[in-house]
């Protein structure tokens, strides 16, 4: 592969439109951007019961940094603080919040409980607060609670301690996980105290006042694992209609009791196989290019979701768009589409330049990944015109996210646009964009990986190079110990 061009280094907009092309990618990118009234994200949007007053949305970001049991800390805090002050309509999940403590994907993350109420109201109110003050008033501001269960990826106690609740054997990240043969998978019954789980959430959740909760179906998490649950025997594997028996019965069982509260699901709209460093090309502490796991005999591969079978390297978008089907017939209207998964396959979840420490180097230009991600987006917003979407993995296109973002919206890529690690570094990005004032270029988010680097290594997430907050602090040497190691 060519040598990749650092976006940091290209100054103009048409220098960006001419690269773009150059590669290939489909990705739209307006020369100008356009402010205030005249600005499509600035828009508001209406579907179903639901009027988002802007199209700027707020990905979950995650910061490891709750207490011990769940609740949260000052950094969280500050972190939903700054989520509302991005001037975002649109807050999808805050963060991920487990829905029991055996769930929880780390020991700093939230979880959703008696005790944690205070909490969990606390940063809503905290965002609130912050939205008011930047945006003027909170008329169209939608905020939803990201519900999760971490599956294959449990560390609730320690750091250094997987946990994994698995829904079926899977030939290449068991032997990840270093799973021994006789390891076993949830029981049906276990399935469903897990779903009475999301329930008891989703009513907590109702009454502190958010707006929608977000079923999660990605990034390898438990709802993600049920899709691709082809080998499960049982009530919750095998046959379509079971893999998403855990939607339909999480759903139901919400209606019952919370006719009124919005569902929306964050989905891993496709997957390839797990990816891992080119052993040929890796030194030490320097892992090389991201190469796929060998999988001749794994074919047809029945481990994945809206994965070719028969190319699991490639997407394949047929169950996927039957899975939104199934999402409208529930009448659920807000789809947050991502890809792929942080563990196993982070080139394709969140394209970078440079690796976290579990990572590889980009086996493709990031911009590959991004247009991946925008392609999929649209292909099933023109399919499902009446869901609205909120697209994923624009921080890569670093200056030029405002004029690609304007652009996809307005030629209807996609209803919203999602920030996930630009909110670390700079949340105002877009809504400074549209109202006519000059992005801070020494702010943007230049995918360093440091925020996904520090929870890998037990430390709280957050944008260290870039988010001066962070700077001198305990985290921060610890972090730099760390990438010196
Ligand atoms: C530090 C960090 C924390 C994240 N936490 C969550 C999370 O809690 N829930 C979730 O669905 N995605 C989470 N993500 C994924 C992001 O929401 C997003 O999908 C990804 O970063 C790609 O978007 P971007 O290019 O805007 O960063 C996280 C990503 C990072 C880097
Ligand atoms: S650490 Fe900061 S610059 Fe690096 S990827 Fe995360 S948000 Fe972006």
């Amino acid at each position: 592969m060519t040598s990749i061009v650092r976006l940091g280094a290209i100054k103009e907009t048409a220098r960006f439109q001419e690269h773009l092309r150059s590669l290939g990618v489909k990705i739209p990118c307006d020369s100008e951007i356009l402010r205030g009234a005249d600005s499509p994200l600035l828009n508001s949007k209406k579907v179903d019961e639901v009027t988002i007053g802007n199209r700027i949305a707020i990905n979950p970001m995650e910061g490891w940094d709750g207490t011990l049991d769940g609740r949260p800390s000052e950094h969280t805090i500050r972190r939903w603080r700054r989520f509302g002050q991005s001037g975002a309509k649109l807050i999808w999940g805050g963060e991920a919040v487990a829905v029991n403590h055996e769930g929880r994907a780390n020991p700093n993350q939230l979880v959703i409980g008696e005790h944690t109420r205070e909490g969990l109201a606390q940063l809503r109110a905290a965002l609130i607060e912050e939205h008011n003050h930047v945006a003027g008033s909170n008329t169209g501001l939608q905020i939803g609670l990201q519900l999760t269960h971490s599956g294959r990826y449990c560390r609730p106690n320690s750091h250094g301690k997987p946990e994994p609740r698995i829904l079926y054997r899977h030939p290449i990240l068991d032997r990840r996980l270093d799973l021994p043969a006789d390891f076993p998978v949830l029981s049906d019954g276990e399935v469903r105290a897990i779903i009475a789980d999301f329930h008891r959430a989703a009513r907590i959740a109702l009454e502190l006042g958010f707006d929608f909760v977000d079923v999660k179906h990605c990034h390898g998490y438990l709802g993600h694992e049920f899709l691709s649950a082809h080998t499960r025997e049982g009530n919750y594997g095998g046959s379509f209609e079971n893999r998403t028996r855990f939607l339909r019965e999480v759903v139901q069982g919400i209606r019952s009791f919370a006719p009124k509260l919005q569902i929306g699901v964050r989905l891993s709209a496709f997957d390839t196989i797990p990816f891992r460093p080119d052993p040929a090309r890796s030194w030490p502490g320097k892992p090389g290019p991201g190469i796929p796991e060998a999988h001749e005999e794994l074919l047809p591969y029945r481990w994945g979701f809206a994965v070719d079978a028969n190319r699991p390297t490639q997407p394949d978008l047929t169950e996927a768009v039957k899975f939104l089907a199934l999402l409208e017939q529930l009448q659920i209207h807000l789809v947050n589409i991502t890809a792929g998964s942080p563990y196993y396959n982070p080139h394709v979840q969140r394209p970078a330049l440079y690796p976290p420490s579990d990572g590889y180097l980009p086996p493709e230009d990031p911009l590959l990944g991004v247009a991946r991600q925008m392609g999929a987006t649209r292909e099933l917003k023109q399919l499902f015109p009446n869901l609205l979407f909120v697209g994923t993995a624009y921080s890569y296109l670093q200056d030029f996210l405002p004029h690609v973002a304007q652009a996809a919206v307005r030629d209807g890529w996609v209803d919203a646009v999602g920030l996930g690690r630009m909110t670390l570094a700079y949340p105002e990005i877009l809504w400074d964009a549209a109202n006519g004032r000059t992005v801070e270029h020494k702010r943007v988010c230049r995918t360093f990986s440091d925020c996904t680097t520090a929870p890998r290594n037990g430390l709280p997430s957050g944008c260290y190079p870039l988010d001066g907050y962070y700077k001198g602090s305990e985290m921060a040497v610890k972090l730099a110990a760390v990438k010196k190691k």
